[in-house]
């Protein structure tokens, strides 16, 4: 798939902001154009199980929007070892599309990045953010709850300069929760 020395990105916006989990040269953070990150991909292997499935976050096309995250640039040579990382790490049902992001430092590249397939089985869609949130709450599977991925997500983004997303708003109703005990 690529040249053994050709530099390779890959796009987080989710788990891969905040724990890539594999060798890279640089992190930088980056906005992809046209795209929003919305909790409508369905977990049944990491924050969830087939019985009470997780909500991850995905990337769903959204013409004038842009969407916050980290382009990894990854150690030259380790490519297809990352790729066959990734590739298994994101296998619930991500398809892995070569994209292109801006760079913070103003470079313009193409990066892997996984996003839930549509028409997939683990494809769960929109639905009221406050059945998300319950969803969410109820749901733990093999990498931990799923309440974690959102906190750390939101956390990650924030220190990013977010001050808007999906991420920050089910972060903030999670915590209120956790709060009174839900
Ligand atoms: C990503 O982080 O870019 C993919 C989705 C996820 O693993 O949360």
């Amino acid at each position: 798939m690529c040249a053994l020395n050709a530099s390779v990105w890959i796009f987080g916006y989710g788990s891969l902001v905040w724990r890539p989990d594999f060798p890279h040269v640089e992190a930088v953070p980056a906005w992809i154009s046209g795209y929003e990150r919305r909790f409508w991909q369905a977990s049944t292997d990491h924050r969830g199980t087939p019985a009470r499935p997780g909500r991850v976050a995905t990337l769903v096309e959204a013409p004038g929007l842009r969407c916050r995250g980290i382009a990894y640039r990854i150690t030259p040579g380790s490519a297809a070892d990352v790729l066959a990382y990734l590739d298994h790490r994101e296998k619930n049902g991500y398809l892995s599309r070569r994209l292109s992001l801006e760079l913070d430092d103003g470079r313009r590249i193409g990066a892997v990045t996984y996003i839930a397939d549509p028409r997939g089985i683990h494809f769960a869609g929109p639905a009221p953010l406050e059945e998300i949130a319950r969803q969410i709450r109820q749901a733990s599977g093999p990498s931990g709850a799923n309440v974690e991925y959102v906190v750390r997500l939101a956390d990650a983004l924030r220190h990013l300069g977010v001050a808007e997303d999906e991420t920050l708003e089910l972060d903030a109703m999670l915590r209120g929760g956790a709060q009174s005990g839900a």
